[in-house]
């Protein structure tokens, strides 16, 4: 805010000017409170709130845009404070649809374009993050990952500390909790960098409990997003952690954890957030709006989870001196609401500029070109055949002992170990027994580099099975109960420069493009969906039982889900930490 901007303020404030905007006599939700201040106005000068009370006569001129709020509730508006915004779509593309819920502010990881794009990557995504109509801040992505070539490539502390200085990076993104405290010395000196800044860590801490959750909040993380009970919650919130309740497009976890609203607790630290969503849930269901309603459907009172959408996430990222609430001096993010008890934004309001109206967009978001090297991501040029998906044995037994993943839901997975025939020298499929193919490539350089083992539990009968958008690392997954299709489907993804393709019999059967990085389409939204839709029917008829295959592709090589996992060296054990081989 420049002086001329502060100076209008405080004179509007006292009268001596008039407001832009003033919504008029509507019920406050003054979230610092918790009190509903009745046939209260608001008034806002450029893109700050100017002035907040019950008598706007010194506030209203006859220039001034005034909306009649009579009856209706004006509440700030939602700030999803964790999310992965890089996924399928591009920045532009999900806020057509995020925007008109009354989401005012969004914060991402960015570790998902670092992968493949390194750090030239990250300040090209956050240019396309700019100007746009509401705010979006990032997070610097220390980018944890199995794959030792992945963490050679990894963004170094220098470029941290560049990132940490913009304004627009508000800390350090989710850094799982293993890391941590086995004191990996290039993340620990991450958080150093990160305090040094006056900057936020955010935490990640799937499965830890007592002793080392206790020493994971002692490394400085501020929050956590992983837990699935009530009871994870109270525990985290006693450490002093903000903890942020997912229900997004990979986890929904409310319903679970609402009970803790039944334990009397003063629930300041508690927070909504997605932790992404998917193309399908933003078109059809909306964004922050959908998990307001959803903490109100489950029985909080609409005035706690508004709280838990906004200033509790504020004040976590260190920004509830310019949003999280309405009162003088905030930005002028705000909703109108016909009722407390139905999200369903009448008016949403960002900068001070009315952002839609009923539903409709009155503002557009900015789109971005990324330039033509974005796009070039897969530099591995070679042609599969076949044969690059054979796994040849040179052990004397028959059978041998080898490690299989296993599916035991749709995301978790375990190390099983199974001795099967050795066939011609070669451990084969057996879809009686339910044994597919698997293998990681690692696409971004042309030294090919390669693991193939089998899993079990995605119950293919025939077909492949591949995608760019393995989380983590730089390879594309593939699966199959047939090994020409699964080069056919490697090809097809090289060929589109990244994406996710089903194939069977040669033929391609459905895929989605994404050629930024291997991880964004240059689709519009629209098309991503039905795209998607058409992946997870044609999935589904090769026998995968999963209600979304892709995702259960995709985190096939994280270390953010446990227990067993594949990159392009071998199989990931995360409850050792150790990569292992396909024998025993
Ligand atoms: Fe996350």
């Amino acid at each position: 805010m420049n002086l001329r901007e502060l100076n209008s303020l405080i004179k509007v404030a006292m009268g001596e000017e008039k407001a832009d905007l003033v919504l008029q006599n509507g019920s406050l939700v003054n979230v610092y409170t918790g009190e509903i201040l009745e046939e209260h106005s608001v008034a806002v000068k450029g893109e700050r709130i100017a002035w907040v009370g019950k008598d706007d006569r010194n506030v209203t001129g006859p220039e001034t845009n005034v909306i009649d709020c009579t009856g209706k509730f004006i509440i700030p508006g939602f700030i999803d404070g964790h999310t992965h915004l890089i996924l399928f779509y591009q920045a532009d593309q999900f806020l057509r649809y995020a925007m008109r819920g009354g989401t005012t502010t969004i914060i991402t990881e960015l570790m998902e374009i670092s992968f493949p794009l390194g750090y030239q990557g990250i300040l090209e995504y956050l240019e396309s993050l700019k100007n746009q109509p509401i705010k979006i801040f990032g997070v610097a992505p220390p980018m944890v990952t199995n794959s030792l070539r992945t963490r050679s490539r990894a963004i170094n502390l220098d470029q941290i500390a560049e990132l940490l200085k913009r304004d627009d990076i508000l800390g350090l993104g989710e850094t799982y909790w293993s890391a941590v405290i086995e004191r990996d010395e290039k993340i620990l000196e991450f958080f150093v960098e990160t305090f040094k800044a006056g900057k936020i860590i955010a935490g990640h801490t799937a499965g830890a409990r007592g002793n080392r959750l206790t020493a994971y909040a002692a490394g400085g993380v501020r929050s956590c997003h992983e837990p699935i009970t009530a009871a994870d919650v109270l525990e985290r919130l006693r450490l002093g952690l903000y903890v942020l309740i997912r229900e997004g497009g990979i986890r929904k976890e409310l319903a679970e954890i609402s009970k803790i609203k039944d334990l009397q607790l003063d629930l300041r630290q508690l927070i909504l957030s997605t932790d992404s969503i998917t193309p399908e849930q933003v078109v059809e269901e909306g964004y922050m709006e959908a998990v307001v309603q959803k903490a109100v459907d489950l029985g909080f009172d609409p005035v706690c989870a508004i709280q838990m959408a906004t200033l509790n996430v504020a004040k976590y990222w260190n920004l509830d001196h310019l949003i999280g609430g309405i009162a003088p001096s905030k930005y002028a993010d705000i909703i109108i609401l016909p009722d407390l008890y139905n999200i369903k934004a009448e008016y949403v309001i960002s900068n001070g500029k009315v952002l839609s109206k009923e539903g409709k967009l009155l503002l557009e978001p900015s789109k971005y070109t990324f330039p033509a090297w974005a796009h070039k991501s897969m530099r591995l040029t070679k042609n599969f055949g076949p044969e690059d998906f054979e796994i040849n044995v040179k052990s004397n037994s028959d059978p041998v002992r080898i490690r299989v993943i296993e599916q035991i839901t749709e995301l978790v997975t375990k190390e099983t170990i199974l001795e099967v025939p050795v066939l011609e020298g070669k451990i084969k499929v057996d879809l009686d027994k339910d044994l597919i193919k698997i293998a990681a490539v690692d696409f971004l350089d042309d030294q090919l580099k390669m693991f193939v083992g089998l899993i079990k539990g995605f119950r293919m009968k025939k077909g492949a099975f591949a995608s760019s958008m393995a989380w983590d690392l730089t390879n594309i997954v593939v699966i199959g109960a047939d090994e020409k299709d699964m080069a056919v489907a490697v090809n097809r993804v090289l060929e589109l420069q990244g994406g996710i393709v089903v194939c069977s019999n040669g033929k391609i059967l459905a895929e989605l493009p994404m050629s930024i990085g291997g991880y964004m389409s240059n689709l519009p939204i629209e098309e991503i969906v039905q795209n998607l839709k058409d992946i997870q029917k044609e999935a589904s008829g090769l026998g995968i039982p999963f209600p979304d295959a892709e995702l259960s592709l995709n985190t096939l090589t994280t270390s953010a889900i446990p227990f067993f996992r594949i990159c392009e060296e071998g199989f990931y054990d995360l409850k050792n930490n150790r990569l292992v081989g396909l024998l025993v």
